[in-house]
């Protein structure tokens, strides 16, 4: 099952990812994720995302498209793989339409979680993400069962550096400006499968897995 989730900022790719994985036991490769850790461990990859990620700009292509060839290309992913806001410019899907052509693999679906505009902001300002075990909540949408407190292993929730106010304006204008064009490729391509992604997380997940369901 070779994937891609495509979709604005908060769109919920992070949190149908999780479900996905989960039943279809496929690696998740989130860039955002492989930059917040890159960060969290103060490498040269981490100082180089930092400075673009806190502006709510994309990562350079190059950089971005460098670590996902390292990862596409390890052996866990020869059975599957679900990408994760890759790829999100037109030069990073071309760029991985030539890398699948060398493994020999070809993309199944590019599922499009698509909502709107509007409600992107409270969903990205409501976000609260565990540290320890990375589990994604909402103070409203998706509470955990106690205020602030992760579910699985009790740590104390916190909110993305990325998701003020001033930085979650930018990075919906600059993706703003890259989907349509991406959205076209895939289309053109006939991969692009259209999920509403303004119902309840759950009816999202069912959506998505009536498609899956055909792959297996
Ligand atoms: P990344 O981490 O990928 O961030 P993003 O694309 O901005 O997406 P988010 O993680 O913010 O949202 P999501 O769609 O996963 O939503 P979630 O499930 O959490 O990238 C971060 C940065 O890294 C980028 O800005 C860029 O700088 C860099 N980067 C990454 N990839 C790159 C690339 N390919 N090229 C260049 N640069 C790159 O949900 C959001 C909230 O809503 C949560 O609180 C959740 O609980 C809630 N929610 C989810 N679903 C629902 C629902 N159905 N109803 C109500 N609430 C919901
Ligand atoms: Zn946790």
């Amino acid at each position: 099952m070779n994937l891609i989730l495509m979709g604005l900022p908060g769109a919920g790719k992070g949190t149908q990812a999780e479900k996905i994985v989960d039943k279809y036991q496929i690696p998740h490769i989130s860039t955002g994720d492989m930059f917040r850790l890159a960060i969290k461990e103060g490498t040269d990859l981490g100082k180089k995302a930092k400075t673009f990620m806190d502006q709510g700009e994309l990562v350079p292509d190059e950089v971005t498209i460098g670590i996902v060839r390292e990862r596409l290309s390890k052996p866990d992913c020869s059975t599957g793989f679900l990408l994760d806001g890759f790829p999100r410019t037109v030069a990073q899907a071309d760029a991985l339409e030539s890398l699948l052509q060398e493994l020999e693999r070809s993309l199944d679906f590019v599922l499009h979680v698509d909502v709107p505009q509007d409600q992107l902001v409270d969903r990205l300002t409501g976000r609260r993400i565990c540290p320890t075990c990375g589990a994604t909540y909402h103070v409203i949408y998706n509470p955990p069962k106690q205020e602030g407190i992760c579910d699985n292993d009790g740590a104390t929730l916190i909110q993305r550096d990325d998701d003020r106010p001033e930085t979650v304006a930018k990075r919906l204008e600059v993706n703003v400006q890259q989907a349509q064009p991406l959205l076209d490729f895939y289309h053109d391509k006939g991969y692009l499968v259209s999920i509403d992604g303004s119902q309840e997380i759950n009816q999202v997940f069912e959506d998505i897995d009536q498609k899956l369901k055909s792959l297996v």
